[in-house]
């Protein structure tokens, strides 16, 4: 059963030198995480933090695979929601891990979503000055996005990730099968990560996504191999990224298609669930797009068949679908100079030439994003 599982994933090489690791996506995957730790650090104890809502669901699963491999494990639970990202319950974290006796050697796994990965990833990358960890994760926005690329962090006062490091896991199992048990829109938005991939660099991918999202949402045996074909095509196209820039210092920006726009907006909303990443990026890409095509860089027709596809798949295409009203324009300018430097009246954007052809652009001028927004804010 196990070997049958194992020839039947996906790897995903993410190539970084001595940090190199790889991406195993399939349905069923759960069930080798044992026997890969084992292989990869033969003896090692693991630690796994999770969450309420995820543990419910493949706490069990995840605890059997490592106990028939013989690897010991002890675990921590902690509430669900981006409010788990804070000194408080990363302070919880590090000292259970000290308290399960975890040593240099032994392993920490992230069992969940972005909060989970970005949390128990940070406090790996800290306790005992460095602990290797592995990503287990359970939401479609992590196995396509978050778990892949080793960035890490919790939530500061002054802004979201700002407390954080770079440190990269030593194995990512992407269990397409745990995504069933996902609330519909917590999927939805994660889908709209997926679509990011294709708008920034693999338009083949767009086209592929708009002729079988319905097999991806879907319940039929055609989504297995729909599942699993879109978060590999995503997670090769992020490991590729991340290899050639793994700090972000050039073209690992260009993930942040979508970003600026759709940070601000989440900010706007106080990053409650009136309005999920996903849903804030989903529109935040649509006004990158239209963006470009009203500077002259993409054509018309572009916005138009991007906000089809969200449209078709239940995602927000625009402002106006903001429930509760939005602040004033002076606060959502001040909102996006937040997330993004403004240096002398100028912000760096990544805008689009086309379907799957993003670019970094440093010099937009702040009145040019400002008079865009007015008349998006005019269209409400
Ligand atoms: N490190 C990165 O590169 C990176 C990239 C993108 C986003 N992020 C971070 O990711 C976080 C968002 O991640 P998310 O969208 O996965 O949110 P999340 O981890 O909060 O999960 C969303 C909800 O789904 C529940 N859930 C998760 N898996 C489930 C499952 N299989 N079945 C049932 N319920 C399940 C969770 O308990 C939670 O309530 C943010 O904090 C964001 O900053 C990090
Ligand atoms: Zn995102």
């Amino acid at each position: 059963m196990t070997a049958l599982v194992r020839d039947d994933a996906v790897v995903v090489p993410v190539s970084l030198g001595s940090r190199s690791y790889d991406i195993v996506i399939g349905r069923g995957t759960i069930a080798t995480l044992g026997t890969r730790i084992a292989e990869l650090r033969p003896g090692a104890k693991a630690f796994i933090v999770s969450d309420e809502n995820v543990a419910a669901h493949a706490m069990a699963a995840a605890q059997a695979a490592l106990k028939r491999a013989g690897v010991a494990n002890s675990r921590l639970i902690v509430a669900p929601g981006e409010a788990s990202k804070s000194y408080r319950v990363f302070e919880q974290v590090c000292e259970a891990i000290l308290d399960a006796q975890i040593e240099r050697g032994d392993l920490i796994v992230a069992l969940g979503g972005g909060v989970i990965g970005d949390l128990a990833g940070f406090a790996a990358a800290v306790v005992r000055r460095g602990l290797d960890y592995v990503q287990v994760p359970t939401t479609l926005l992590a196995q396509v996005d978050s778990s892949v690329g080793g960035k890490t962090a919790i939530d500061s006062a002054h802004g979201k990730n700002l407390i954080g490091a770079f440190h990269q896991p030593i194995l990512v199992v992407a269990d397409t099968a745990l995504l069933d048990t996902l609330p519909e829109r917590e999927f939805r938005a994660g889908y709209a990560e997926l679509v990011k991939y294709g708008l920034l660099g693999d338009a083949a991918f767009f086209s592929w996504l708009e002729a079988h999202w319905r097999d991806i949402f879907g319940a039929g045996s055609a989504r297995n191999s729909a599942r699993e074909h879109a978060v590999a095509v995503a997670c090769r196209a992020k490991a590729a990224i991340v290899g050639r820039d793994e700090r972000e210092t050039g073209e690992r920006a260009l993930l942040n298609l979508g970003h600026t726009f759709g940070h601000a907006l989440e900010a706007a909303c106080g990053f409650s669930d009136r309005l999920l990443h996903g849903e804030a990026i989903a529109i935040g890409m649509v006004l990158a797009f239209e963006f470009s095509a009203r500077r002259g860089l993409a054509a018309a027709g572009d916005p138009e068949r991007v906000k089809r596809h969200f449209a078709a798949v239940g995602l927000p295409t625009g402002l106006s679908a903001i429930r509760g009203g939005l602040p004033g324009l002076d606060r959502i300018m001040e909102l996006i100079a937040q997330d993004k430097k403004v240096k002398r009246g100028m912000l760096t954007f990544i805008l689009v030439r086309a379907i799957g052809s993003a670019v970094i652009e440093a010099g937009v001028e702040e009145r040019e994003v400002r008079a865009f927004l007015n008349e998006q804010l005019a269209r409400q």
